[in-house]
């Protein structure tokens, strides 16, 4: 399937985009924002990142087409800061990140990312990684597959799951995609098949977490990001479940709290320090009903802007 941008028209139009600014797109995908980005700019210059080979092969032959005042640079977004200091970029103009797989990654049955295709346990966004979901499912201690498994998919059976896992790999080594999803129902309460749902989505949800590491490279990517932002300058963050937005939420609640004064000493209205970033919205941005009824993605998808005093 082609993949939909969320939250297009929001996020671009919460970036203010200067013309002639610096940008950068940390997750490049198929250029949906991209293009937007690179279509509002005619001396500015548009950074993309992404870790997938093929998003950037497919991006660049749709960007090329729109100018040419972009650099696409693979590699992972924690690297954002470093990899523009090393291309003499200090201070941008505005950030994007649109968290999670594309809709292209997700429906490549090669890819191993979905229970609907019984394919080898991979989820690897970076195919040139070396940890992949067959070795979470295979080499993973027990209690380890327990912490993913409550942690980042928040599954109430994430023991009877990883004791299922554990009794069938001393049989066999688990190869695919639809063996474990046998194994997780294998594993369930009859009760909780029966409710609405695909019973391995969490599961699935989880494992993509850890072979990706995508909470903690969100944390370190976007406080590398708020650092990149020139005075006046956005970073526009779109996230799909609610451990991805707790993330964000906090990096940026903290980052516009005002520094911590000395309460003692009184200060005039004009004394008192400011923080160094501000919140754009107060409240998290969500899709409208519109694109609601067009793309069931952007059912959970919550954005979120700060900008650089
Ligand atoms: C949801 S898609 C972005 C879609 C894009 N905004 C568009 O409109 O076409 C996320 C993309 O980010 C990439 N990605 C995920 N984690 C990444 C990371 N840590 N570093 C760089 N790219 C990453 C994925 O490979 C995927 O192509």
């Amino acid at each position: 399937m082609e993949h939909r941008s969320v939250l297009l028209q929001e996020s671009i139009d919460s970036l203010n985009i200067r013309e002639d600014g610096i940008y950068v797109d940390g997750t490049l995908g198929r250029a949906g924002h991209s293009s937007e980005i690179l279509k509002r700019l005619t001396s500015g210059h548009l950074y993309c990142f992404d870790i997938d080979q093929e998003a950037i092969e497919k991006s660049d032959i749709i960007l090329k087409k729109i100018s040419d005042n972009y650099t696409i640079i693979k590699a992972n977004f924690v690297f954002i800061k470093d990899r523009l200091n090393q291309l003499g970029v200090e201070k941008v103009d505005g950030i994007l990140l649109d968290i999670g797989v594309s809709s292209p990654q997700f429906d490549d049955p090669e890819r191993g990312f979905s229970y609907r295709y019984d394919s080898r346990l991979d989820m690897r966004m970076d195919q040139s990684q070396s940890l992949d979901a067959y070795k979470v499912i295979n080499e993973y201690e027990f209690n380890e597959l327990v912490r993913i498994l409550r942690n980042y998919g928040e599954e109430k059976f994430a023991k009877e799951i990883a004791r299922a896992i554990e009794k069938e790999r001393t049989l066999a080594p688990i190869e695919t995609t639809g063996q474990l999803v046998d194994i997780i129902k294998s594993a369930l309460p009859a009760r909780v098949l029966r409710k609405k749902g695909h019973p391995a989505k969490q599961s699935f949800q989880a494992l993509r977490i850890e072979v990706n590491n995508e909470l903690e490279n969100l944390k370190i990517a976007t406080e590398k990001a708020l650092e990149l932002l020139k005075p006046r300058g956005r970073c526009a963050i779109i996230t799909f479940h609610s451990l991805e937005d707790e993330i964000v939420k906090k990096i940026f609640k903290e980052a516009a709290l005002p520094p911590v004064t000395d309460k003692r000493i009184p200060l005039k209205a004009d004394e008192i320090p400011q923080s160094e970033y501000q919140l754009v919205n107060k409240k998290v941005i969500t899709a409208s009903k519109e694109e609601l009824d067009e793309n069931r993605r952007a059912q959970s998808a919550k954005l979120r802007v700060i900008e650089r005093r």
